[in-house]
């Protein structure tokens, strides 16, 4: 099956919901104008149910098939913007200064929504179908809201499914990969106290600027020396902040950075070995050293027998030629993770062309993809709920 007709047939219409959406972009949680414009076309497509406050500000629709069945499927896209000043120069381009679509949900939440208008117009399969639009996916962990508030068990979902567009591949083309797709990210600040002084009198003093540096040099050693070199770990220190005079050395000293992790061993490996890193070079030069370690998304780990399926699926959609099925993992974080956490189920790149990168402020979702992502979870949604 190439894409479907009707799918091509309403292009034109989910384009112009996803330029409504990119001209109005909002960030976070305080996705109020759209999930209110999610919430309303899922009620003019007639779906059985339209549920809004999930996880704050998310909302799910549920669509029943014609043929029976028990078993619901969950079709996830995200609806927040980012905070950068927008400089397409597109006819559309936000109008909200300073926020913008920059990673393509404006496209994903418009694509789930055609999906939702084709399936609550057809209803061929067994079962039923949950579209899920969540807030918060850059940072605020809005998909783990929605699974904490219940979603899974009170829409009754089975297995899960997400999908994002990917600069770089060609339109109609799918990327997938069982396993860990995407990183699990950490953020750490860590504050070194000493004993301030004189900078000519050093012996009276703990200086917690070569403190902070011996630990900026003995960090790196959690990936060179403690890690196993064919898992995937970075550690970047990323701030340093320390002193005011030339002549004075500072009584505190702080540096912050990410971790970026794979596999939820090596992030507890991290985490291990950065704080015996403070507390033994805090013993050493008779400083306090208070580590605070913010483990943020887990890993966005595909399930096998899930990743072949949405495999086949785009397969059927766009040829088996356009799939590639075992790309490398990317070290960005994810938080789709807490639903694949919850239930089985998989994340798949949509291309979206030769397009500025995510989180670029020339980046537009290509609607030239929008047919390919609408086929891809109507086909998806009937095959998983086939009666
Ligand atoms: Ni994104």
């Amino acid at each position: 099956m190439p894409i479907l007709n009707r799918a091509a047939e309403m292009q034109e219409e989910v384009a112009a919901w996803r330029r409504h959406l990119h001209s109005n972009p909002e960030l976070n949680f305080d996705v109020v104008e759209t999930a209110a414009f999610v919430a309303d076309k899922l009620k003019a497509f007639g779906c059985d149910e339209v549920a809004t406050g999930i996880g704050r500000t998310g909302v799910v629709g549920v669509i029943r098939g014609s043929k029976g069945g028990g078993k619901t499927v969950g079709l996830r896209a995200d609806m927040d913007a980012l905070p950068i000043v927008e400089v397409t120069g597109k006819p559309y381009a936000s109008q909200n200064t300073g926020k913008m679509h920059a990673c393509g949900h404006d496209g994903h939440t418009a694509m789930l929504l055609g999906a939702a208008r084709y399936l609550a117009e057809t209803r061929n399969f067994a079962g039923s179908v949950a579209v899920i639009f969540q807030p918060a996916e850059e940072g605020g962990g809005g998909g783990n809201e929605m699974v904490k508030d219940g979603m899974m068990e009170r829409f009754g979902i089975s297995r899960v499914f997400g999908m994002h567009n990917m600069p770089g591949l060609p339109v109609g083309q799918f990327a997938i990969r069982p396993g860990p797709i995407m990183a699990a990210t950490a953020e750490f600040t860590i504050s070194v106290k000493g004993r301030g002084g004189h900078a000519a009198m050093p012996h009276g003093t703990i200086d917690p600027i070569v403190v902070a540096s011996q630990l900026v040099g003995a960090l790196q050693t959690i990936t060179s020396r403690s890690a196993d070199p064919v898992e995937a770990l970075v550690v970047s220190v990323t701030k340093f902040h320390a002193g005011d005079a030339y002549n004075v050395i500072p009584e505190t000293a702080e540096i912050a950075g990410t971790v970026r992790t794979l596999k939820k061993e090596m992030a507890r490996k991290a985490e291990e070995r950065m704080r015996a890193i403070c507390a033994g070079l805090a013993a050493a030069f008779g400083a306090t050293i208070d580590v605070h370690y913010d483990a943020n998304y887990p890993v966005t780990f595909n399930h096998a027998e899930e990743t072949a399926f949405a495999a086949d699926v785009a397969a059927a959609v766009a040829g088996d030629a356009q799939v590639h099925r075992a790309i490398q993992p990317l070290m960005g974080g994810e938080d789709f993770s807490y639903m694949l956490e919850a239930r089985p189920g998989a994340f798949i790149f949509l291309g979206n062309g030769d397009t500025a990168g995510l989180h670029h402020p020339a980046y537009d979702f290509n609607d030239e993809a929008i047919a390919h992502g609408v086929s891809y979870w109507v086909k998806l949604a009937e095959t998983a709920l086939a009666a």
